[in-house]
């Protein structure tokens, strides 16, 4: 292993204190231990660098440390790190609210903010009920969701994601029961979904998903004619259309939104990842005007009862804008679009290597797909050895760099795919 040699104090003496996520503490190679970052590289204590080809869980969109980010941050440092959002305002808040009402597609006009991913979805499952209660309707309080989905860890989102996924498997039966189906993406799941919905639509809050890639379920894409579905779904049963773009908002499919890509406007929308460019913890659940106004009325109970401590984090939302602001003054979009190209290209040829089953790029994701991973660790290893940090998962190796890399590391990680997808294929090619 790598690392093993050269950790610092610091290392060895905390790490018998932590507990890393999705981690097997009893047999696991030991973490990198990163000294800094910058641009696209994490520079590691061991004084080796590596290119980050996940950009840190796909948060880093802009790259690591960019001055524009660090400046806000410093500055709302200086004058005001945080107060609470409850009675209270703050300049970035408000600022990053109206500016993101601006950016996402129709009346998405109201911003409550969280602290992570799942508090958003949290939040945005909290709100679909909430709405029927406040409209006089009690039972709707399910919802439908689809295998392959992932909206995160805490219990509700693991509700809604697919059971079978094995972050979700050890707490079989222990979230509340929605309806997990197959997502529509031909004639027979759609009319599967319309004669389902016939039947339970009424026990309904909403449908949630993620649009046009499920992510963390093993980076699998669908038409935008699905989402154009569940759409005239929902409006035909009157059920509330929540689309979970923590992985895809902010460029990553090559439109700042998903969503848009499909013409389709949801009743609500996650937001989190790249919205603070990496730097620091920061959600938003985003809705329409007509629910928003199903809370808006005079009385206490109807107000959305939901209030996380660091909601509306004046440093975070600093960071937000300066983020959105990045994305006004550096031509992202078209930095994604290179991006998107190249993958296409590089990665083709792994299509042809025994045990290859499939090659998909769309934007800024490139995945390859294979029979099985065999050695997960070992593949990891490879990937660092090879100068690259990239995290294969399921049956997957993807990759998801920051927008900002230039053309000669992106290749880096495209030739250490190719070369590592060899290399597999010869180790583990036969082995399901
Ligand atoms: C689509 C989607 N929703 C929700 C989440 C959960 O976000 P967090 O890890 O910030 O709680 C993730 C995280 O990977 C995600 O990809």
């Amino acid at each position: 292993m790598v690392n093993q040699n050269r950790n610092p104090k610091w290392f060895d003496e905390g790490y018998r204190h932590i507990w890393m996520p999705y981690t097997q503490m009893g047999n696991s190679p030991l973490p990198e231990a990163v000294k800094a970052t910058e641009g696209v590289r994490i520079f590691l204590e061991n004084g080796r660098d590596l290119i980050d080809g996940v950009s840190s869980w796909w948060t880093a969109c802009h790259g690591y440390n960019h001055p524009t980010i660090l400046a806000a941050l410093s500055e709302q440092l200086q004058t005001m790190p945080h107060v609470m959002l409850a009675g209270l305002s703050n300049e970035p808040a408000f600022n990053l609210a109206r500016r993101l009402a601006g950016l996402t597609p129709g009346d998405l006009n109201r911003v409550f903010f969280s602290e992570s991913g799942s508090v958003s979805v949290e939040i945005a499952l909290k709100m679909a009920v909430q709405y029927w209660r406040n409209l006089g309707q009690h039972d709707r309080n399910k919802f439908v969701a689809f295998r392959n989905a992932y909206h995160g860890d805490t219990i509700g989102t693991m509700s809604v994601s697919d059971p079978d996924e094995l972050m979700h498997r050890p707490f079989a039966g222990m979230a509340p029961q929605q309806f997990i189906l197959d997502l529509p993406v031909d004639q027979i799941s759609e009319q599967k979904i319309l004669s389902f919905l016939e039947e339970q639509a009424e026990q309904c809050a909403g449908i949630i998903v993620e649009p046009l890639v499920q992510g963390a379920g093993g980076m699998i894409f669908h038409d935008p004619r699905t989402l154009a579905f569940l759409r005239e779904a929902c409006d035909k049963f009157n059920l509330i259309l929540i689309f979970d773009e923590i992985m895809v908002g902010f460029g990553r499919l090559g439109t700042m939104f998903a969503c848009e890509q499909a013409n389709v406007v949801p009743d609500i929308m996650t937001l989190s990842k790249s919205l603070t460019g990496g730097t620091i913890a920061l959600a938003a659940t985003i809705a329409t005007d007509r629910i928003f106004e199903a809370f808006a009325t005079d009385k206490i109970e109807d107000c959305l009862m939901h209030g996380p401590t660091y909601t509306g984090n004046a440093l975070a939302c600093a960071a937000a804008n300066a983020s959105l602001d990045l994305f006004e003054s550096e031509p992202r979009l078209d930095q994604i679009k290179k991006i998107e190209t190249h993958l296409k290209q590089s990665l083709e040829p792994c299509r042809q290597i025994s045990g290859v089953v499939d090659v998909r790029v769309w934007g800024g994701i490139g995945v390859v797909e294979l029979s099985s991973l065999g050695d997960m660790h070992w593949m990891r290893q490879r990937f660092i050895q090879e100068g690259c940090w990239v995290r294969p998962f399921g049956n997957v190796i993807y990759l998801m760099p920051p927008y900002i890399i230039n053309a000669d590391d992106l290749a880096r990680l495209t030739d250490a795919t190719l070369k590592i997808t060899h290399e597999w294929s010869v180790k583990f090619g036969n082995v399901n």
